[in-house]
């Protein structure tokens, strides 16, 4: 089944949760962190970000003595931690997924999804609900928090991964077609992914609407990553006579054609067929 056939067979949209009065970002010690958003969510929406996990991770996670994920900020229904476990459970033997909400509400409604240790639901917040996680999938929960908070919650984070641990922090739409992501470990941040439907773009740089929020208001003359978008979408350009063989052609000879430049690219040249580039966190990070 084509992706486009497969994605609407899939779709189980929920609709959106009005927004509650945000409490402060800095909650009592025992509190969870954070504030109640939105809870938008779609069955196969975070598909880009765990291929990339399946890809990439595997390792990290057989080599942990408890190879535990946290799905923080699961939002109104259990479907994407479900589905990152049925992805990542084949793979890793042992494997625990805990999906945290800061939203009791939300963690009473998936009681019924629960199966611990393989799969569990917990209220809590940027501090991990005192988990010692060996990766935290954070996905569409920063953009509603301002720059200053979505950093703190970084680094609050971090501070709570196990030894060797990794944040996938990121954003995407509602469909999961256009997705960037950010990984830290414990020092900080190592690089930044771009994942698109490639059929379903124009240019690379539509996918600066999904950037995360540490880069979406430097996408500025100026600052890298807006240098690195401005290369990308000349280089596509440049490769357009490659649409012929199809848009992912085209989309690998243009990070080629990145590479060739001189932007540090990350990971195996295989993702790229996949519409997917990771750089080096230090080629676009924020100089403001
Ligand atoms: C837009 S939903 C994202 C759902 C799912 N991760 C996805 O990408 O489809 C964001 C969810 O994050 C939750 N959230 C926001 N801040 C949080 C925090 N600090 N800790 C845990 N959950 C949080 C919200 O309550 C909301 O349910």
């Amino acid at each position: 089944m084509s992706e486009a056939g497969s994605e609407h067979k899939k779709r189980a949209s929920l609709s959106p949760q009005p927004q509650r009065k945000a409490p402060r970002l800095a909650a009592g010690r025992a509190r969870a962190l954070g504030l109640p958003t939105r809870g938008t969510t779609n069955a196969n929406r975070l598909r880009r970000v765990d291929r990339w996990l399946l890809a990439t991770q595997v390792p990290r996670l057989r080599d942990s003595p408890r190879p535990l994920v946290v799905d923080l900020g699961y939002g109104a229904s259990a479907v994407t931690t479900l589905e990152l476990v049925e992805r990542l459970g084949p793979e890793v033997h042992g494997l625990e997924v805990v999906g945290l909400e800061i939203d009791p509400e939300r963690v009473a409604a998936v009681a019924a999804d629960r199966d611990p240790p393989r799969v569990d639901f917990r209220v809590g917040g940027f501090e991990l609900a005192g988990l010692r996680p060996v990766i935290v999938r954070a996905f569409n929960v920063l953009r509603q928090y301002d720059e200053e908070s979505a950093a703190r919650a970084w680094d609050t984070m971090r501070a709570g991964l196990a030894p060797g641990g990794l944040v996938v922090e990121g954003t995407c739409d509602e469909w999961g077609r256009r997705s960037a992501w950010v990984a830290l470990d414990d020092d900080g941040p190592l690089t930044l992914t771009l994942a698109a439907r490639v059929s379903d773009i124009e240019r690379p740089s539509d996918l600066a609407e999904r950037l995360p929020k540490a880069l979406i208001h430097h996408n500025v003359p100026g600052e890298p990553v807006h240098d690195f978008l401005r290369a990308f979408d000349a280089a596509w350009a440049t490769a357009a006579g490659l649409s012929t063989f199809g848009p992912r052609q085209r989309w690998v000879g243009a990070v080629e054609a990145l590479a060739e430049q001189g932007w540090p690219l990350v990971g195996s040249s295989r993702r790229w067929r996949h519409g997917e580039v990771t750089v080096r966190w230090s080629a676009v990070a924020p100089v403001t």
